[in-house]
């Protein structure tokens, strides 16, 4: 069952009940100033942080559902109504929001009136934009009231939902005509506001929210709309809001457009003030100035579409499958954008006040992202690498406002370092930029500790290098890529977070993932020193890799598949031998992208025994048997019931790296099944049974141990956006970066009997027709480029050349 439909030639997902599973939301915001918008305008702003610097408050957790966003009131005599439906819920005649690419347009009509709702943020601007359209379709003169609605959050989304005995006192407004400023703090030690206008007179408004919505009142049926009347309240303390209200009178077929605004304003220390006690205002009516004609609002959303149409036009394919050429061409990489921005901060699912910027996030998010705008990717690596210790080691998590590393969560988690390396060579393939190698980036974002970002990586390297345990294979730390795979935490005290609970390093616990990783970026990073004439650094390097890979062929092999790692005691984790949790996911796929048993032919057991033991319907489970009980010494995957999350959920996460792992072996009919699986718009047509948003990637999708097999969390925020996309492009599509240039090697099943790529790459287009007429899954028979047979499958860079025409026939 659908709850809407793909409208490809807009590029918008179409939303046609207000009543989807879960609210279905979308992200508005490219650089600074970010929103959340759900189907029913639910959601929030901030500036660069959503825990520092939150805009408007959100209740998460609310029942019902989705509450707090901006909402737009229409009284109609006394028929009270939402364009979005909530929070009135009064029944709509007609409804859709349509999902786009850094906007939302949410309609609706009741008896007679339409509303829509178009809601942005400019590509230029702190702000969101709200214009609402109202149209009178019916035969009488309609009198209308509006009444707008924001609640202010204290700018601290912690504090706001925790300091009460503080923050009932702080809040302050001032108001200016039809704009409405929240200054809480700006008084003291803060030198931002927000503020909240509408292009039009007002004849009223509301800042107090107790005001508004009247003793034991919620928002559903607020006292200021259901009586018609603003009550001009000014918020001394308590929880400040913005309301205007505005009277329209249009005639039958008259229609009628309202400008809000949203803003986020900061002013240099010494111009804070206008006069005594009145905030400086000269930059947000410059701001609000910008957006005060619908034209000046078109045309600001004109730039936001052809921005993104910019974006997209970077790497296009046309397969004839519409549902693939859709999420390559436009979902999968708008996540992209999204984890880019946000990594695990804020979505439905992350309050924006846990998680700042992951590094090893980041680092992944990095790889699906770098094709798009190149010159933020290496921006971000320099940020990331900063917050790297000496040792090589990583802070797990940095806040985007400070980008300092967060001690909160601290460090150990041994997978960190060589996500770095995986980022920096995706950058330099994509680039071929090496000057980034050169920049000078601090440790721990200290000054004094200074070095070229080459021996950043070196570092990376190395920390593994010198962290091995008993069976020569990489020690896991507090855990790797798997945050819940704690060996040695042992943690029995209840609510204890496993992230940052004590650490005994037994020196004993190994990772086999680590391992994998560690011959794929590892080998990377020496690829790197080759190409740079340090062939010394290379063949240390390699010397290195090829002790980790026999280890990993002796002591990290089980039998039928490779092992998951080695518990403080020595005991195998992931192995026949266990009672449950004999196989997982991550070392199949990481050890055969590497490359490891690729000859030897334990690639393919491996891959046979996922196929066998860990593929369902809906995705490749995460492990098997799931753990019926807790161990301490195995840690947090255990504490999840059978089914959910690490305990054998279908991680999206790491499906792509089974595919890529099929590729790896030839195998393009499996890697596209396997991408298939989870891919959101084949898995559109069960939206009852998903329930997350089907034109993006969730993180984890209940596994057939659980009692709702199939049913998604975690929507938007998750590293297989990334992986998916360099899965589909890199792997299955075969468009794969290298240091020398594009290299072509699909990898496709036998009925796709073709496809042509548009790429820009290092500043030239890319015109790349495959033929597979012969039906094969792999193979390049032939190649030629700009009309001139090549030998192999590369297209070397000529220097001032634009254009390139390839034609690849497979065979
Ligand atoms: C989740 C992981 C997550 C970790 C860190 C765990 O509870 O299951 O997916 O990475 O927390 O926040
Ligand atoms: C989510 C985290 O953001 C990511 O870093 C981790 O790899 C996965 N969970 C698996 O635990």
């Amino acid at each position: 069952m659908q709850y809407g439909y793909f409208n490809d030639d807009l590029r918008e997902y179409v939303i046609t009940t207000p009543r989807t599973p879960l609210p279905w939301i979308n992200y508005l915001g490219n650089r600074d100033f970010f929103s959340l918008i759900s189907n029913t305008a639910g959601g929030y702003s901030f500036y660069k942080d959503a825990k520092l610097r939150r805009l408007t408050r959100y209740r998460y957790n609310a029942c019902p559902p989705d509450q707090n966003g901006r909402y737009y009131y229409i009284k109609d005599g006394s028929c009270i109504w939402n364009p979005g439906w909530q929070p009135t819920q009064t029944e709509l005649d007609r409804y859709t929001c349509r999902h786009g690419l850094g906007y939302t347009v949410i309609s609706g009509e009741k008896n007679g009136v339409s509303a829509e709702l178009t809601c942005f943020v400019p590509l230029n601007d702190p702000c969101e934009v709200n214009r609402l359209v109202l149209e009178n379709r019916s035969a009488e003169i309609k009198d209308l009231d509006i009444f707008s609605l924001v609640e202010f959050c204290l700018w601290n989304a912690v504090d706001d939902a925790t300091n009460f005995q503080r923050n009932y006192n702080t809040g302050e407004v001032e108001v200016d005509g039809s704009a409405i400023y929240h200054i809480t703090e700006y008084r003291e030690r803060r030198n931002h506001y927000a503020v909240f206008a509408v292009n039009t007179a007002i004849e009223g408004f509301d800042t107090s929210r107790d005001a508004f919505c009247g003793p034991y009142r919620g928002f559903s049926s607020p006292e200021t709309v259901c009586n018609g009347c603003s009550k001009n309240s000014i918020a001394h303390g308590w929880a400040p809001v913005g309301s205007h209200h505005i009277r329209l009178h249009l005639q039958p077929g008259e229609k009628r457009s309202l400008l809000f605004v949203l803003a986020y304003i900061e002013n240099p220390l010494e111009e804070k003030w206008e006069a005594p006690g009145v905030i400086a205002k000269i930059r947000a009516k410059e701001l609000l100035a910008r957006y005060r004609e619908d034209q000046q609002a078109e045309f600001a959303f004109a730039e936001l579409h052809n921005y993104w149409s910019g974006l997209l036009n970077r790497f296009s394919v046309c397969t004839g499958d519409e549902k693939l050429d859709r999420m390559v061409n436009v979902w999968n990489q708008y996540q992209c954008m999204v984890t880019f921005n946000l990594s695990r901060s804020a979505s439905y699912f992350e309050s924006g006040t846990g998680r700042g910027m992951g590094f090893r996030d980041s680092c992944q998010d990095l790889l699906g992202f770098v094709h798009l705008v190149p010159s933020r990717a290496r921006q971000r690596i320099l940020d990331i690498a900063a917050t790297q210790f000496e040792d090589g080691s990583a802070y797990h998590q940095y806040q985007p406002l400070t980008k300092k590393g967060n001690s909160d969560i601290g460090s150990g988690f041994n997978d960190d370092p060589l996500w770095l390396i995986a980022c920096v060579s995706a950058y330099l393939r994509e680039t071929g930029d090496f000057s980034i190698l050169q920049e000078n980036v601090p440790f721990q974002n200290d000054e004094k500790k200074v070095r070229p970002l080459l021996e950043h990586l070196r570092r990376s390297f190395d920390f593994t290098v010198s962290r091995k345990g008993p069976h020569g294979l990489p020690l896991i730390g507090r855990a790797d890529w798997n945050d819940c795979l704690n060996l040695n935490c042992f943690s029995t005290e209840p609510g204890e977070s496993f992230q940052t609970c004590s650490n005994m390093e037994s020196r004993k616990a190994e990772s086999v993932f680590i391992a994998g990783m560690f011959v794929k970026y590892g080998g990377e990073y020496a690829d790197l020193c080759d190409w740079l004439g340090d062939t010394a650094e290379a063949a240390r390097a390699r010397a290195e890799i090829e002790k980790v890979r026999t280890a990993t062929e002796t002591s990290g092999w089980d039998g039928e598949w490779f092992l998951r790692a080695y518990d403080a005691f020595g005991k195998p984790v992931g192995s026949r031998t266990c009672e449950e949790g004999q196989i997982y996911i991550e070392p199949q796929g990481m050890c055969v992208m590497a490359g490891i048993g690729v000859e030897n032919g334990l690639a393919d057991k491996a891959l046979n025994s996922v196929m066998e033991r860990l593929e369902t319907p809906y995705g490749v489970m995460l492990l098997q048997p799931a753990y019926t009980c807790y161990h301490a010494e195995l840690g947090e995957i255990t504490s999840y019931p059978p089914g959910y999350k690490e305990n054998a959920s279908i991680f999206c996460h790491n499906n792509p790296w089974i595919s890529c792992a099929e590729a790896v072996l030839g195998h393009g009919e499996r890697a596209f099944h396997i991408y298939r699986l989870t891919c959101p718009a084949y898995v559109e047509a069960f939206s009852e049974i998903h329930r997350t948003e089907p034109y993006v990637y969730s993180q984890t999708v209940a596994g057939s141990d659980a009692k709702t097999f199939g049913e998604a969390k975690n929507s938007w925020l998750t590293g297989s956006a990334a992986w998916n996309f360099v899965n589909i492009s890199q792997y299955i599509l075969g468009i794969r970066p290298g240091l020398e240039g594009l290299e072509i090697d699909p990898c496709i099943p036998r009925w796709m009997k073709g496809f042509t790529v548009h790429r820009v790459y290092r500043g030239a287009n890319y015109y790349i027709t495959v033929d597979n007429t012969a039906g094969v899954e792999k193979g390049v028979a032939a190649m030629k480029v700009n009309g001139r047979p090549v030998a192999g499958n590369r297209v070397l860079l000529e220097n001032a050349r634009s254009e390139y025409n390839v034609e690849v026939i497979m065979g």
